[in-house]
């Protein structure tokens, strides 16, 4: 395990819960970005995110603060705050302090999540979260073809070692399918389109033995939305969409949170839960993902990496990708100078820098 050099703020979306997990009226403490915050419901149902602590005195706003119709109640002298943390009201005073204001995160609730836009520069997001079912061109209604992901299909994992960008980097990383997912042959990019902050990498790719990239006929579409947020939507083998979510913790950290949903047998259209086939197609795609989670909250990051030939096109795109979501990033900065066409990325996280200078 080794502290990544990549920043661990690049700017994007990031999920920090999932929908069923905050109930109207819920207050939840969480630590994101090395920051505390707080997350709450209103009587509207409208999920905020907020810097954890009051602007008046900074009592943390987890610890006893509560809902009041669309409003944040501070438990030490009742101050409200609302949806966009502004002060509406001090109970013992006729005007509320309208110039304060506690920092708060853009927030949308897509594909049962709940996601918070970060940017260290507060710049408003300039992209979204993709929808799972419109993101591919497909009907919204093919959602009812699927069980409700929620609960049965998710998975947790709190504070791993490791960065946004290896889940990315799995994408393009067509040589480890064979090694860590046990496909018969290595998959082949039918589409690589890192043009702008939403990327799309599409491979075909099969599981079962003696499949061959000519017999092959199924694949993997995936949309990935900045660093942290991506979907994939599986053809030709069991229907599966899944949502990989990696959000940083602190400096070392990330909470992983993976969704899936898997598309009904036939006989099982009416039913919404997940049955029996359900749960066993689901633990089998959980399963694959926990196989590449092993290796990522284990690897060090390699800059610049030790690339095949065949590789170097795939990962340079993908890194040259990201370097647009690190802090103060555009499309050159943080390319080493040395070396500008490696798509090697200068460590970016100060401390690394000098634990490796
Ligand atoms: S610290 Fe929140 S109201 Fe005083
Ligand atoms: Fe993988």
């Amino acid at each position: 395990m080794a502290q990544t050099p990549l920043s661990m703020e690049p700017t994007g979306w990031y999920q920090v819960a999932w929908s069923h997990e905050l109930a109207v009226g819920d207050v939840r403490t969480m630590k994101y970005f090395s920051r505390d915050m707080v997350a709450w419901r209103s009587a509207s149902g409208k999920v905020s995110v907020f810097d954890a602590y009051c602007e008046h005195l900074g009592a943390h706003l987890g610890y006893g603060g509560h809902v009041e119709g669309e409003n944040l109640v501070c438990p030490f002298h009742g101050w409200e705050w609302n949806d966009k943390g502004r002060n509406v009201c001090i109970p013992y005073e006729k005007r509320p302090n309208k110039g304060r204001r506690i920092r708060s995160y853009p927030v949308v609730e897509h594909n049962h999540a709940v996601w918070i836009w970060f940017d260290t520069a507060s710049r408003p997001p300039y992209f979204e979260v993709p929808d799972m079912f419109t993101a591919f061109g497909d009907d919204p209604a093919d959602a009812e073809n699927y069980y409700a992901p929620i609960p049965g299909g998710t998975l947790f994992h709190e504070q791993l070692e490791l960065h946004p960008q290896y889940v990315m980097e799995n994408g393009v990383d067509f040589a480890h399918f064979k090694f860590v997912h046990q496909t018969p042959f290595m998959p082949e990019f039918t589409r690589h389109d890192f043009a702008g902050p939403v990327s799309y990498v599409d491979f075909t790719i099969a599981f079962e033995e003696g499949a061959t990239l000519e017999t092959a006929a199924s694949g993997v579409y995936s949309v990935n939305a900045g660093l942290g947020c991506s979907i994939t939507k599986s053809w030709g083998m069991v229907e599966n969409r899944t949502m990989p979510a990696v959000t940083p913790v602190d400096d070392r950290t990330c909470d992983v949170r993976f969704t899936v949903w898997i598309g009904k047998k036939p006989g099982e259209e009416s039913t919404t839960e997940l049955t029996k086939y359900g749960k066993t197609m689901t633990d089998l795609v959980i399963e694959q993902f926990d196989n590449d989670v092993e290796i990522w909250s284990h690897q060090r990051y390699s800059d610049p990496p030790a690339l095949s030939q065949r590789e170097f096109k795939g990962f340079t795109a993908l890194r040259n990708w990201a370097v647009q979501f690190y802090p103060g990033g555009d499309s050159a900065y943080g390319r080493d100078p040395a070396h500008p066409e490696s798509g090697a990325i200068v460590p970016l996280h100060p401390s690394a820098t000098a634990a490796s200078a």
